[in-house]
């Protein structure tokens, strides 16, 4: 079942650019240091909301999946969105058993727990990222 909104993925050419965004046109106070997730070919960087997380994510090598968005949004754009979920697995099978595409395995996230995407084509157009609840609140 759907839980919170945990963040909104965002793509950018440049996270140091964006984080400035954030900051200087919207106000935003903190955000998370970049960093590598080579496995997933992104950099990523996490803005502070009152009540939810922009993340922001780079290309990270050649074979970065977030290229091919780039090079249609070449400023960037609104790349994904996550909700949390309480079992990645029980949420996996019972989006399987409804008939939609789930893209990969459950690996682990940004978050450190554990994600997997639904095709767009089940969700009107928006790729969604479903993400174990993490363990500590926050
Ligand atoms: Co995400």
């Amino acid at each position: 079942m759907i839980g919170r909104l945990n963040h909104i993925g965002i793509a950018t050419p440049s996270i140091e650019d964006s984080v400035a965004m954030y900051k200087d046109l919207m106000g935003a106070t903190s955000a998370t240091e970049k960093r590598a997730m080579p496995d997933q070919g992104v950099w990523v960087s996490f803005v502070d909301l009152p009540n939810s997380q922009i993340e922001l994510i780079e290309p990270y090598g050649e074979n970065s999946p977030i290229h091919a968005f780039l090079e249609k949004n070449p400023k960037g754009g609104q790349h994904h969105v996550c909700f949390e979920v309480p079992d990645i697995y029980v949420a996996r099978d019972e989006m399987k058993a409804k008939g939609a595409t789930v893209l990969g395995e459950p690996r682990i996230g940004a978050h450190g727990t554990l994600i997997i995407f639904i095709h767009p084509k089940n969700m009107g157009g928006v790729l969604v990222e479903l993400m174990e609840t993490p363990k500590e609140a926050h």
